[in-house]
């Protein structure tokens, strides 16, 4: 079964082409983060005007990078929130256009289901085991969530106010470090030689024996120490690696507490803030200590894709009314 996904929740038009659920044959991504780095956020009105331009010939491109044309398509997906609304218009609108146009059965996809399930991809004929813990790190998410089977979820918990990659962008802005910030932030720690700087960053919430986080005090604990002090370029890289390290430690530590509790076979992360080399070793130890599996996402699949989405909807299979759909920007578990 081929399915053709479509991702417009945030400010990625994409879309990507899916055989069985595992296998990609396209996946163009095309993000509009450069026109939103002056002003260190995303502008929903500049990303949904981007997504008006860049919708049809996204479309065109997977169909022809995937060297198919419309009639081999078996259905069409998208996610429906959660989301900005300018954005997720755009795609809600397009899949139901495409969808009663192409006369092809259309599927909704709930983004952060996506995001679990481009571990299916990486998994390929190995799929994850349940009962699973999923950590879903994202700009506007995050949240652990426990899977005891294909659409099977319980939210163990959220967090209480910033999301992890949101952090990521704003700690980045602070250190006068470019948008998206994770990545930035990823670089300039692994260039950190200056072990001179003592931050003490806290470790939000981290003893607490419940699932969710909070990481604004984390926030303004490093804006706090960055203004306090006049800091040296070297600074820069020593504060953003200690900052790394105490999200990460939050992340982790909550994580393991999941899979102990919950008896977990497997352990898939997911999000933007997934691709994060520092986040990935250290859930690799958490598998290792409980001889747990654990899936990621390739760096490219972490990040807001289609193919995500056509997999998602391979294996949830949420027919819906292309006439009814609507998008739904608080979508939730
Ligand atoms: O899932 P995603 O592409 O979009 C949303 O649904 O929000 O996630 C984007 C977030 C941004 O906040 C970005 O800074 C973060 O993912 N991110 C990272 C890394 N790459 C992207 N955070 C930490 N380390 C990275 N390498
Ligand atoms: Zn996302």
């Amino acid at each position: 079964m081929i399915i053709l996904g479509i991702e417009t929740t945030c400010d990625e038009t994409s879309v990507g082409i899916v055989k069985d659920g595992v296998e990609v044959l396209s996946n163009v991504v095309s993000s509009s983060a450069e026109l939103h780095t002056k002003y260190g956020g995303i502008v929903p009105e500049v990303a949904a005007r981007e997504q008006v331009k860049l919708m049809v010939p996204v479309v065109d491109q997977a169909l022809s990078e995937s060297n198919l044309t419309f009639d081999s398509i078996d259905a069409i997906s998208v996610a429906y929130g959660p989301g900005l609304i300018g954005s997720l218009l755009i795609g809600v609108e397009a899949a139901k256009a495409l969808s009663v146009v192409w006369d092809k059965p259309l599927i909704a996809v709930n983004h952060l289901v996506g995001h679990l399930y481009a571990n299916w991809i990486t998994a390929g004929n190995k799929s994850p085991k349940f009962p699973l813990v999923a950590l879903i790190v994202s700009g506007g998410h995050t949240d652990l969530i426990l899977m005891e089977n294909v659409g099977k979820f319980k939210l163990l918990g959220s967090t209480l106010d910033d999301a992890a990659g949101e952090v990521f962008d704003k700690v980045a802005r602070v250190l006068g470090l470019g948008y998206p910030g994770g990545p930035e932030i990823e670089r300039v720690s692994g260039e950190n030689k200056n072990d001179k700087v003592t931050t003490n960053f806290p470790r939000p919430m981290m003893s607490r024996d419940n699932f969710n986080f909070s990481f604004s005090g984390l926030k303004t604990s490093v804006a706090n120490f960055v203004k306090e002090r006049k800091l040296a370029e070297e600074d820069v890289a020593s504060i953003a690696s200690d900052f790394q390290k105490s999200i990460v430690d939050v992340l982790v530590r909550k994580t393991e507490m999941a899979v102990s509790k919950y008896g977990a076979k497997s352990i898939a992360v997911g999000g933007g803030v997934a691709a994060n080399s520092l986040l990935r070793e250290r859930i690799k130890g958490v598998g290792d200590r409980n001889s747990v599996e654990i899936f990621f996402p390739t760096k490219g699949l972490s990040v807001d894709n289609g193919a995500m989405i056509a997999t998602a909807a391979y294996f949830e299979k949420k027919v819906v009314d292309p006439l009814k759909l609507q998008a739904n920007p608080s979508l939730h578990f």
